[in-house]
């Protein structure tokens, strides 16, 4: 019975590596960059480090089209009319990301905003433009100008993607191989040497000069989600699992608009079309967001999520409704990708109130990264979704997304393609644990997919509480535990693996967090602290598998943005 119980209430531990390898049996292939993503953050890392001079091979693990990049809706924030400037846009962004952002990064990323666009131009992206040939620029919540440039409207990460993809394949240094899943980083002696992938369930070893992970988002935790069914949060768990110290796990940016229809995937009506001047209402009729926040609609995400719940819970309903009659213009034609989708339930955005409720759409934590991308392991960069690089801190402003992507792939490129022109170390022979001895539990990786994604929206979704996170994680290593046990060996049984770790890293991060800031709400400490908590928190692995978290330094009052 003890034995039992103990299993059943196990600490989180995760081994450092999903499996040993073994070159003898391994096809080896060796390159100076290793990308491991093809969204924005990775496709702009290759390309610049390529252009200078490096051979660059780069794995994604779908199609190379297949990228939470493609999803994009809203756009990509630059900074283009007169009466706006980058010290607004920068101010916005320290606000909303509520006293964690760290302003040089900012100041950074945002600066470099005009620059990275044109460049996505040049590659042959088309945004949409105004009668006068400029840039069309919608607005969105948190900003305080209109400063989001779109494509076809609504579909702008589909254009991006479309341009980077083709740009990639046409490189002469670059080598794409898609359909290529990348289950273990190799690290030896604090360096990160390559990696480990399949293709086609054979075993694939990679040595790298550096490596740059770009692996994008972890939206799969959840069950309420944007993200498409390849964001299982790899290289988050990658990253820990090798020894980086990870950072913000805590913060996961839920959007408050996903549509929802039982049975239907949570597709997102992009906050543009709140920028537009669609409202909220409950299924009363009644609009809730006036109430809420000065911003109405376009305030802060976590804002707007949170009075949707609390709306939903107060109306006994699933969902709240956007109402699209309040927007200037036809809505059909102004987002005609959101109007195909609906469209296909019978919905016309034009008449018909559209049923929504918040999904999980971004996580902000990841492996911490100073400017040029470097983490706490030599040889190991990380750009994107999968980094924690301070911009967002502790929640992120509208379309700064794909902007940091193509800002800081650009010189996380330059950086892996400089960091592997010094000589390269071999991989090692052989490497990795054993499977543990004993019998291997029988296991429905399904059914533990689901109930790991229903008890993350309940006990670490938007409001969370200290029971709640302690049992999170006690459940979390359990499975964990059985799923080592189990022995994951193909690649639905690896991403459960790295899923179950990065559950442990947000609910860790969340039950140290005594506070209230940003997307993290808890409903027993519901007040922000800046005394205590005007910090980042860090996580690592230990020796024996489990999470450590240090506090960062408390940032001085003079840096502490309000909300
Ligand atoms: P991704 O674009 O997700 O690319 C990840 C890559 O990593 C893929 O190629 C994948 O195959 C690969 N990969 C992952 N794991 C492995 C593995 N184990 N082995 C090999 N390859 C692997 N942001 C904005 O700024 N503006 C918007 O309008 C906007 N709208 C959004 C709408 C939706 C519906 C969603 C889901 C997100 C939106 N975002 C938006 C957020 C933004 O799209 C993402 O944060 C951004 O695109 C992430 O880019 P990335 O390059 O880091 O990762
Ligand atoms: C949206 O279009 O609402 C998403 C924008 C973003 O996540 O940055």
């Amino acid at each position: 019975m003890t034995g039992t119980m103990s299993a059943l209430h196990a600490e989180p531990r995760f081994p450092a590596q999903l499996r040993a390898f073994d070159l003898r049996r391994t096809a080896l292939l060796r390159t100076d960059v290793l990308v491991i993503g093809s969204g924005i953050a990775g496709a702009c890392a290759a390309l610049h480090a390529a252009d200078d001079g490096a051979d660059v091979l780069l794995l994604s693990k779908g199609e190379i089209d297949d990228t939470n990049t493609a999803y994009a809706q809203g756009g990509i924030a630059v900074v283009r009319r007169a009466e706006d400037s980058i010290a607004a846009h920068v101010d916005d962004t320290l606000r909303v990301g509520n006293g964690l952002c760290d302003p040089e990064v900012a100041r950074h990323v945002i600066a470099g905003a005009d620059t990275a666009v044109e460049w996505l131009e040049r590659l042959g992206t088309r945004f949409d433009q105004d009668d006068g040939g400029s840039l069309e620029l919608s607005r969105e919540g948190g900003h305080t100008h209109p400063r989001v440039a779109h494509a076809n409207g609504d579909a702008t990460g589909l254009e991006i993607q479309r341009a980077i993809s083709e740009a990639l394949r046409e490189h002469p240094r670059i080598t794409v191989r898609p359909r290529t899943f990348v289950r273990d980083l190799i690290v030896r002696g604090g360096r990160c040497l390559g990696a480990i992938a399949l293709q086609n369930d054979l075993e694939l070893a990679v040595e790298a000069g550096a490596v740059v992970m770009a692996s994008g988002g972890t939206g799969q935790i959840f069950r309420e989600t944007t993200n498409p069914t390849g964001a299982s949060g790899d290289g988050h768990a990658l990253c820990f699992r090798a020894g980086a110290r990870m950072v913000d796990c805590e913060f996961v940016q839920f959007h408050p608009t996903t549509l929802y229809i039982a049975g239907a995937s949570r597709f997102l009506i992009s906050e543009i079309v709140r920028g537009a001047g669609a409202v909220l209402r409950d299924r009363n009729g009644d609009r809730f967001m006036p109430a809420a926040h000065p911003m109405a609609e376009l305030a802060p995400r976590d804002v707007v999520s949170r009075a949707i719940l609390e709306r939903m819970v107060a109306t006994d309903d699933t969902h709240v409704y956007l109402d699209l009659s309040t927007v200037e213009g036809d809505p059909r034609s102004i987002f005609p990708s959101i109007a195909r989708i609906c469209g296909t339930f019978d919905l016309d955005l034009a008449r018909d109130p559209i049923p929504v409720r918040p999904g999980a759409h971004y996580m902000l934590g990841g492996a911490a990264t100073d400017l040029d991308g470097r983490t706490s392991v030599a040889g190991l960069l990380a750009v994107g979704e999968v980094a924690g690089s301070g911009l967002h801190g502790a929640n992120r402003l509208a379309s700064n997304s794909l902007l940091e992507g193509a800002v800081l792939g650009r010189r996380t490129g330059l950086v892996a393609a400089a960091e592997a022109r010094n000589p390269r170390t071999e991989l090692p022979r052989s490497g990795g644990d054993a499977r543990p001895n004993g019998p291997r539990p029988h296991l429905l990786h399904e059914d533990l997919l689901y109930s790991l994604k229903s008890m993350m929206g309940r006990q670490v979704g938007l409001i969370r509480d200290a029971r709640g996170l302690a049992e999170a994680r006690s459940r979390i290593g359990f499975w964990n535990h059985c799923l080592v046990r189990a022995d994951a060996q193909d690649q639905r049984a690896c991403e459960l693996a790295n899923m179950l770790t990065v559950a442990a890293l947000v609910a860790t991060g969340a039950a140290e967090r005594r506070e209230s800031r940003g997307t993290h709400y808890r409903s027993d400490f519901g007040e922000r602290d800046d005394d205590a908590f005007c910090r980042r928190i860090y996580l690592h692995r230990e020796e024996d598998g489990s999470i450590r978290s240090t506090a960062g330094a408390v940032l001085a009052a003079s840096d502490r943005q309000q909300a």
